[in-house]
């Protein structure tokens, strides 16, 4: 059978024939494909491969870190990072309209990536862009299924326009659990080979309302907690994500102590599902449901209030935005 080891040397042996002594670039995200590509590419051309990173300051706890010292400890890959939070908060500002939110965030990155993509490729010459296309992606996209677009789409990695570069699709031929084996055989970290989905746009369509840098705040604290305590309670193979949503516009009273507090409320959107086209809720047991909520607004102060998302895709869409 196709074993995983086998999978690597041939996937190797392949970059090495179509980038032969050229230079390639790789934007990551933070998530497994990304990842995994520019792993398989790094061990076919080593230094001869750029990785890009964008942090535009949307990312969840500790993903920041996983790719500037975990995924370059790893791999050894060289990595440029382009420190843009402060650009996307700038862009963001006073944008309300979910699609709206998904656009100013794709036409950024776009921006600040083919930016960081010319200053890497004029010193080098640069001539492969990778990319983490899986087969499924392959299937679907020439499928040709004139399907209505229900939410913009904005994955990492998006090709710059009018930057020439030959595609080099290292992931093809595989399924995402054969992208996750391969990572692991590489050696890249769990926390990142693990990674549930989790959307390009960040958590900037995980804010209901603007997008601020104290929100953003808040929310990465929660979602901290969500997901301590799921993998605490060993969910993590049971559920396909959990998306936790705060309700930046809403308040609702609330006690604490002796005082009246007048906080946000979080939404946590646990869901089970074969491929994110449809979706249930998933009966998380209560147990867990409690210490999520006790800690959630014991340790995050703006947050007052912890609810649960009862509704199946469809009608409800996994993400709020
Ligand atoms: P929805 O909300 O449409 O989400 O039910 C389906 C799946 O797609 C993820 N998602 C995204 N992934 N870029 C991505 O790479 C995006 O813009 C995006 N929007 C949603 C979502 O997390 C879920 O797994």
């Amino acid at each position: 059978g196709w074993t995983t080891s086998s999978i690597i040397d041939d996937t190797v042996a392949a970059v090495r024939a179509q980038v032969g002594d050229g230079r390639a670039i790789c934007g990551l995200s933070g998530g497994v494909d990304s990842a995994v590509a520019a792993a398989l590419v790094q061990r076919a051309i080593g230094d001869r491969l750029t990785c890009v990173f964008v942090d535009h300051g949307l990312l969840r706890s500790g993903e920041r870190e996983q790719v500037e010292r975990d995924f370059v400890a790893a791999t050894g890959a060289r990595l440029h990072t382009e420190h843009v939070a402060d650009r996307f908060l700038d862009a963001l500002a006073g944008v309300t309209d979910p699609e709206a939110k998904r656009k100013t965030i794709g036409r950024e990155f776009i921006r600040v990536f083919e930016t960081a993509t010319a200053a890497v490729a004029q010193d080098e010459h640069v001539g492969f862009l990778v990319q983490g296309t899986l087969y499924p992606d392959v299937v679907e996209s020439g499928g040709g299924s004139g399907a209505a677009t229900i939410k913009s789409h904005h994955n990492v990695g998006g090709l710059p326009d009018d930057i020439e570069f030959a595609l080099v699709e290292p992931l093809r031929a595989l399924f995402k659990d054969e992208v996750r084996r391969v990572g692991r055989e590489l050696g890249l970290p769990e926390a990142i080979v693990g990674r549930q989905p989790f959307p390009g746009p960040g958590l900037g369509i995980r804010i209901i309302g603007e997008v601020t840098r104290d929100r953003l705040e808040t929310l990465r604290a929660a979602d901290a907690i969500a997901r301590e305590e799921l993998t605490a309670a060993g969910l993590d193979d049971s559920i396909w994500q959990c998306p936790v949503v705060l309700l930046a516009d809403v308040r609702s009273v609330g006690v604490q102590g002796d005082g009246r507090t007048y906080g946000h409320p979080v939404v946590l959107r646990p869901v089970s599902s074969e491929d994110a086209m449809t979706a249930d809720w998933t009966r998380l047991p209560y147990e867990v449901l409690e210490r999520i909520s006790t800690r959630i607004t014991n340790e995050v102060a703006e947050v007052n209030r912890v609810v649960l998302d009862v509704t199946s895709k469809p009608p409800g869409t996994i993400e709020w935005e």
